[in-house]
């Protein structure tokens, strides 16, 4: 016989159906035994009868096993019935049951929602912590987003394009993973920050709209709100100003947010724009918490914050980027980077999205001109040798008719975290991290073997401690 996933059961009352999955409760009556059973489809409450031939199984079988268990499907009586409950109308007549497999006590309960318990238990068995209702559910959530936005761009003729993960060193602002290479000793690769520098050679290449649900990797301290490997909306548009990235943002994070959060509040549309000036004077924060009520766990408060310094100071006098070094000033400010004047008065085309007080997005316009993004690595302080040897190709490629382009990465991982009202995206990410860096479930990092060490010529000098 076929398995009937959980979900489908009520559509089935009279038929003897097989269902697999887990002992989720059993509660022994003496005479009756209560078994619920979950799949990933919900939840099914069976009854074992005092004359049946499931009663010896029944009795031995504990939560967490895995089991097959075949069953009559039986309406419940009046009473009984449970509406805003799934298979409230029915009751599964348990006739038998097959081990498929069975649990030792878990160290962990993994029906609870799981808050009580420490970071360190819960990401040691996180294949069981996944296992709880509210861990299916956002990852499932996170899930159907992904799919949203995947058919909704497609639609709107933006192709996905996977981009290398072995790469380059490039400036994102944080520090990088780097990876021994074995063939040729000595040298690294760096696992990226984000798929910047190729998404925009993507748009040298002639794809126009690209997008990727991308993994990015940064070197630096995890807080609730980051891990030091996440994920990134990534996309980049060809022949658009920023008004069309960001009408087009605009659009997509609405009809998501209306189309599978319909619980939720947008508090204002369009989106409220601040410039950076004025979110530092009247809120002190680049990415400012708009709500009016900060109690209502369904209001969305988004916000885009624009006209960012394009350069700061460093401690030593010289210049750094605020965001992202791609980036393009404002268009009346494009005389001032050509000229390098008045630098600190240059502002770019960066525009930051924020959620609730959360920055859940930047991008910005770019600098496809050759000339335009040498100047800015002039200002930078790097000398023409060094801007050749780190981003020729990027300038070879903007020499070859690279239309304007301009683009945005949302951050996945918070966006998620704050449309599932979760306090750490740790809560939305299926392996999460500690905040020391540590995968406790692989042991990750860990040592590797001398023979590795001795085939990527790599010695360890004393580790720090
Ligand atoms: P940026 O560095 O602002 O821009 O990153 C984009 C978004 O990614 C999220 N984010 C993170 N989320 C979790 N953990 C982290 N460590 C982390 N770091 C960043 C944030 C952020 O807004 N290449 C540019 C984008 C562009 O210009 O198109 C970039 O990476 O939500």
């Amino acid at each position: 016989m076929q398995r009937t996933f959980i979900q489908d059961l009520e559509s089935k009352k009279g038929e003897t159906v097989i269902v697999r999955g887990w002992v989720d409760i059993r509660r022994d009556q003496g005479k009756l035994i209560f078994l619920d059973f979950r799949d990933m489809t919900g939840y099914v409450q069976g009854v074992v009868l005092p004359k049946s031939g499931a009663m010896e199984a029944a009795s031995r079988v504990r939560p967490e096993w895995a089991v097959e268990v075949e069953g009559k499907v039986n309406p419940r009586p009046e009473k009984n019935i449970q509406k805003d409950k799934q298979n409230g109308s029915i009751e599964l007549e348990i006739l038998g049951i097959r081990v498929l497999n069975e649990s030792v006590t878990p160290p962990i309960d993994v029906r609870g929602d799981g808050r009580d318990i420490g970071e360190e238990p819960r990401l040691t068995y996180r294949y069981l912590d996944l296992r709880r209702p509210r861990m299916q559910k956002n990852i499932r959530s996170r899930h159907a987003v992904n799919m949203f936005v995947r058919n909704w761009l497609t639609h709107e003729k933006f192709t996905e394009i996977e981009t290398p993960m072995l790469t380059k060193s490039t400036p994102e602002g944080s520090r990088d993973y780097i990876v021994p290479s074995r063939l040729e000793q000595g040298k690294f690769y760096a696992l990226p920050q984000s798929p910047q520098q190729y998404k925009q050679l993507l748009m040298a290449a002639g794809f126009e709209r690209y997008f990727q649900l991308a993994r990015c990797m940064r070197d630096e301290d995890t807080r609730g709100d980051r891990q030091p490997e996440f994920t990134q909306l990534d996309m980049e548009m060809s022949f658009v100003e920023r008004e069309d990235v960001i009408a087009l943002n605009e659009r997509l994070l609405i009809e998501l947010v209306t189309t599978l959060f319909p619980e939720k509040k947008i508090q204002e549309i369009p989106f409220p724009r601040l410039s950076y000036q004025e979110a530092m004077e009247k809120y002190q924060s680049d990415k400012p918490d708009l709500r009016k009520d900060k109690n209502d766990p369904h209001l969305l408060a988004f916000c885009w914050v624009i006209d960012f310094p394009f350069f700061e100071k460093t401690e030593e006098g010289g210049w750094t980027f605020s965001h992202n070094p791609f980036s393009a000033p404002k268009p009346e400010h494009m005389d001032l980077l050509m000229n390098k004047e008045r630098i600190g008065d240059i502002l770019t085309t960066q525009y930051d999205i924020a959620l609730n007080g959360f920055e859940i997005g930047g991008g910005s316009i770019r600098n496809h001109r050759p000339e335009a993004l040498a100047k800015v690595f002039e200002i930078l302080g790097h000398d023409p040798e060094k801007i050749r040897q780190n981003f020729g190709h990027m300038l070879d490629a903007f020499s070859y008719g690279t239309p304007p382009h301009g683009g945005i990465a949302w951050g996945i991982d918070r966006l998620m975290a704050i449309l599932r009202n979760e306090p750490n995206i740790r809560e939305v990410i299926a392996f999460a991290k500690t905040g020391e860096g540590r995968d406790l479930m692989m042991r990750a990092p860990s040592e590797v073997s001398s023979e590795q060490l001795v085939e990527l010529g790599i010695a360890i000098t004393k580790p720090k401690k």
